[in-house]
């Protein structure tokens, strides 16, 4: 009897991992906490995949103690928590959910731009405060205004989407030339953005390019009273330019998600330029954090993990060359091998198997300048100690095999 491979689940991942892992097979150890030290190696005794969120962090001694360790699922968006380099080294793979909160973004982003043109927050402070203000002045629907979005992404497109359906006119500029859904036009520039848009907002990446992309220059081209909204990463806008812009009141309002410098924990102090405008909405980058978010990512990234652990399949990973592969025929067996990338390797499998009349069905490889991953299907296979002879080959830095039929998911 063959015993199920370990799953452990560290963060509180959203319990629908563990749905997806147990019935692909595996036995799930869920902790709420993150762990470290001799905790972490404690908990990763005998684990085949672990689930991490931002805080556990998986550095070169869990990789190099824990053999065992096929992959790592990060049940977030980002892997600076995992020495990727250590991981591919020990042949195991990676996995994150980059997308699965663009939804959430899009939705807050719309909410936001309707807040922003009715004085939403405004109104609501004023009301805390005692103060009774029922005038129109200054509110507008966003039927018929002008959108601009900068960065036509995963997030900027939904954005685009969503804003057309409530009679919005989207405008929309980026550096890739991209398809306009709907109604949507392109500009062909930043500039030419700014000066037409009555809300502008911001879907880009974090590059050298566009580190300090709106500041007092580019304000300055907005139309007046127009609105910014940043839900993109902290180090795009100059929060001091805006906050200027929004006393004197050039902008209408602004509404931002991300800062330069954000605090680490709940309840550490927050100290920014925009504190204390009343025509700005401040969030502590909240914009991916939803409940359906959550989940999403966790059959995501739980999804990926098993298609790994039963198909070999590492497309998305973040440190794997990525081959996407079919599912295994009845009788087949896959050898998964990761080797150092170096010539020869294929040719002494091709001759091991060769010489015990082995065929080989199906090959797959992909390689980076490091490290190789080549897949082998193959029929008739015997003798289990011709496993040890690829195994034990010098450029071998993990090999392990599954054999069909393995289970088959939808995409
Ligand atoms: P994406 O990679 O799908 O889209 C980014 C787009 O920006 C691409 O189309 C790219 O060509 C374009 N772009 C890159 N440089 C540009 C430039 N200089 N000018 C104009 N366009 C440029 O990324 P996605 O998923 O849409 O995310 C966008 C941003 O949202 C990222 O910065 C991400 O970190 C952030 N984000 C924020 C969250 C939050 O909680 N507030 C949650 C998720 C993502």
């Amino acid at each position: 009897m063959t015993t199920a491979p370990k799953a452990l689940l560290l963060e509180s991942i959203h319990p629908v991992a563990d749905s997806i892992l147990i019935e692909a097979g595996f036995q799930v150890q869920r902790i709420a906490s993150a762990l470290a030290g001799a905790e972490l190696d404690r908990a990763l005794a005998g684990a085949s995949v672990v689930g991490i969120r931002s805080k556990t962090e998986m550095r070169a001694a869990q990789f190099a103690n824990h053999a065992s360790l096929v992959a790592v699922g990060c049940f977030c968006i980002g892997t600076n928590q995992v020495d990727l380099l250590a991981a591919e080294a020990s042949g195991s793979a990676v996995f994150n959910s980059p997308f699965s909160n663009t939804r959430s973004v899009a939705e807050m982003t719309i909410a936001e731009a309707i807040c922003l043109f009715r004085r939403l927050f405004e109104k609501s402070a004023q009301l805390h405060a005692g103060r009774w203000d029922k005038s129109a002045s200054h509110s507008h629907e966003v039927r018929g205004r002008t959108l601009g979005i900068v960065g036509y992404g995963h997030i900027g497109s939904q954005v685009s989407v969503l804003a057309e359906s409530l009679g919005m006119r989207v405008i929309f500029f980026d550096v890739v030339r991209k398809l306009p859904l709907g109604n949507a036009q392109s500009r062909p520039s930043l500039e030419a953005l700014l000066r037409d848009a009555d809300c502008v907002t911001l879907h880009v990446p974090e590059t050298q390019q566009t580190m300090g992309f709106i500041g007092a220059r580019q304000i300055a081209l907005m139309k007046p009273g127009a609105i910014l909204i940043n839900n993109a990463r902290g180090s795009v806008v100059d929060l001091d330019a805006l906050a200027a812009a929004l006393r004197d009141g050039r902008l209408g309002g602004a509404a931002i998600d991300v800062f330069p410098t954000e605090p680490a924990a709940t309840g550490d102090p927050f100290n920014s330029p925009m504190q204390s405008c009343p025509t700005a909405i401040l969030t502590p980058h909240i914009g991916g954090s939803t409940e359906e978010a959550q989940e999403s990512i966790a059959a995501e990234v739980a999804e990926k993990l098993v298609r790994f652990w039963h198909h070999g399949s590492t497309d998305t990973s973040v440190n794997i060359p990525q081959v996407d592969l079919p599912v295994l025929r009845e009788g087949q067996l896959r050898i998964l091998h990761v080797h150092r990338n170096v010539p020869g390797v294929l040719g002494s499998m091709h001759t091991l198997l060769a010489k015990a009349g082995i065929n080989i069905n199906a090959e797959y490889l992909q390689s980076n300048p490091r490290t190789s991953y080549v897949i082998l299907d193959v029929e008739g296979f015997e003798d289990p100690k011709l496993l040890d002879g690829i195994g034990s080959m010098p450029e071998t830095i993990r090999m392990r095999t599954t054999s069909g039929p393995a289970i088959s998911f939808q995409s």
